[in-house]
């Protein structure tokens, strides 16, 4: 029978694509407070300033020098073994593991190349800057469009299906995220409880106890690609 993969991904996998993580050295925790930039009363305050913030994100993302790294493409070719039976979570906003060749991504957290008008709910993709005098499209509102992206204080989005897929769960694999943030922090957990096999990928130890059954310490470069093709190899002998 075919196994049930979910795989979350956090900052860490895209750090060899040359994107900044959020905590630890380097990270953009470090340089910037989340409470001015990433929380609606932030944006409420000073959307200018907030604005600016994921405008240069933006550039920097659809700067040339950033691809996707050889763990977006093993997902990807994880998905095209697995299809259905893949549920690939990212709490990442990049667009790295679409330009990776996955198909079916649950952005928790957003997507960076998208705003969203909160006068109505119209979503529209956004690869240049956006400034708070902009207009929506739809109604023609100023200054009510946001980055689409979850902000501390909102709800992650797909939940109910993310928590359907870890509930249903064979193998849980966490890639490249620290363990900080709640819900995802808590997957590994109900992953677990569905009595779930759980790895973990990372260069350093995340906190301590978990319920992780197996880690693999190392960048996602070089780890993801072996893992997926150890469970390619898996599928391949259960017919
Ligand atoms: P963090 O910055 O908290 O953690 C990144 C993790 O990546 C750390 O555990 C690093 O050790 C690891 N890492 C570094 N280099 C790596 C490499 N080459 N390969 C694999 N792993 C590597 O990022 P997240 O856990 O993703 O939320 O953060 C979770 C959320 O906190 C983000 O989605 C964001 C942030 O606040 C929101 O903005 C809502």
């Amino acid at each position: 029978m075919r196994q049930n993969i979910v795989v979350l991904t956090g900052a860490g996998i895209s750090v060899e694509s040359g994107l900044q993580t959020f905590r630890g050295e380097g990270g953009l925790w470090r340089h910037h407070r989340a409470e001015q930039l990433a929380t609606p009363d932030a944006f409420d305050a000073n959307p200018e300033l907030v604005l600016e913030f994921y405008n240069e994100r933006r550039r920097q993302l659809l700067s040339p020098a950033i691809q996707p790294n050889p763990a977006h493409l093993a997902l990807a070719r994880l998905e095209s073994v697995c299809a259905e039976h893949l549920t690939l979570v990212t709490q990442n906003v990049d667009d790295l593991h679409e330009r990776g060749g996955s198909q079916r991504v649950l952005h928790m957290h957003g997507e960076l190349l998208r705003m969203r008008c909160d006068e109505c709910g119209h979503g529209v993709e956004q690869h240049g800057d956006f400034f708070a005098t902009d207009s929506c499209a739809q109604c023609d509102a100023i200054g009510r469009l946001r980055p689409d992206v979850v902000w501390f204080g909102e709800v992650p989005l797909h939940l109910p299906r993310i928590m359907a897929a870890l509930e249903q769960c064979d193998v849980f694999i966490a890639i490249g995220t620290s363990g900080n943030v709640y819900p995802a922090a808590g997957f590994v957990d109900i992953a677990r409880r569905a009595g779930a096999r759980a790895i973990e990928l990372n260069p350093e130890p995340t906190p301590q106890p978990n319920d992780f059954t197996e880690h693999r310490c190392g960048p996602a470069g070089e780890l993801v690609p072996k893992l997926v093709a150890e469970l390619i190899a898996a599928t391949a002998s259960a017919g």
